[in-house]
């Protein structure tokens, strides 16, 4: 599909993030408000909405490790497989296309696995994320889905526009989200938990870092804005090769203020790594009329 044609087709699951206005595709290359507020679509095919430029330390190369353990690694197969049994069933009975938003989708590699394994045609993913670089990687790599530059907390997505959220390792913004999914879409949210890349953790941060959090504090705070069905708990390990255990290093944030020689010491010694998550999975409350 040419790249104009797919935002022709979605237009109207999104609105103006300055004036919540409806856009149109004009000329094939940007969309507009009736307030006439602009928003080109670039050479690969993603929209940048936002009306500034955040500074960010998730930047290219980051990205770009990122993408090679998402995609080359066998790290997070059994998460992608979770979540595409989720969406699966939960469309089960619908021959009507969904889309699928991606809050948080940083390079969009998750949301590309999880489309590409799930057995349902009918899905149209999109992927919302605050960092240009990201977004623009996701473009370039992956053609199926739609790439948005914009703020999950006042994001470009129309009023009961989406059939399904992901989120994963990512904030969220649950009043946006309600107000974006369908009543009775599904959330699906994913969160560390204590064992997460442990190996890495212990590596950088010494084993005697104090990790007894939980996600009751996450999980009540969910269940506030959406009917908690499900959490589904992942807990893998995985042998990393060296090439692998670099890209982890450079993809990861918790070895941004780590010392050079910690982190050769975890890139040169062989290692299993851990991906400890909880998928929560929850249902849009239907609104109720007094
Ligand atoms: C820990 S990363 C996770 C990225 C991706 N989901 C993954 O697991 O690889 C968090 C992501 O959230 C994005 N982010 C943070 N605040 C955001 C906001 N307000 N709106 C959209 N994205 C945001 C960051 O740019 C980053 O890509
Ligand atoms: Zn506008």
């Amino acid at each position: 599909m040419e790249i104009h044609a797919k935002y022709k087709n979605f237009s109207t699951a999104l609105r103006c993030p300055l004036c919540e206005g409806s856009l149109q595709v004009v000329l094939s290359k940007s969309l507009i408000c009736p307030n006439r507020h602009t928003f080109d679509i670039s050479q690969h095919g993603y929209v940048n909405m936002l009306s500034h430029s955040p500074k960010s330390r998730y930047n290219k190369a980051l990205f770009e490790a990122r993408q090679k353990i998402i995609m080359e690694s066998e790290l997070f197969k059994l998460l992608h497989e979770k979540i595409s049994a989720v969406i699966d069933t939960y469309t089960a009975d619908s021959d009507t296309p969904s889309l699928t938003l991606d809050a948080g989708c940083g390079e969009g590699s998750h949301l590309e696995k999880i489309l590409g394994i799930s057995k349902n045609d009918a899905l149209t993913g999109i992927g919302l994320d605050l960092s240009k670089a990201g977004i623009a990687q996701a473009a370039k790599s992956y053609k199926h889905s739609i790439w948005l530059v914009g703020d999950l907390a006042k994001s470009p997505m129309a009023d009961r526009s989406m059939n399904m959220i992901v989120n994963i390792f990512s904030p969220s913004n649950y009043k946006e989200f309600k107000r974006i999914l369908v009543p009775d879409g599904l959330i699906i949210k994913v969160v560390p938990r204590a064992a997460h890349l442990k190996e890495l953790r212990d590596a950088l941060h010494g084993s005697k870092e104090n990790r007894l959090y939980k996600n009751d504090e996450t999980i009540s705070l969910f269940k506030k804005h959406f009917t908690l069905t499900d959490i589904i708990t992942v807990s893998d390990a995985r042998e990393l090769n060296k090439r692998e255990r670099t890209h982890l290093v450079r993809m990861s944030p918790l070895a941004w203020d780590s010392h050079k020689t910690a982190l050769d010491a975890f890139i040169n010694k062989s290692s299993k790594v851990t991906i400890d998550a909880d998928i929560l999975i929850g249902l849009n409350k239907k609104e109720m009329r007094l």
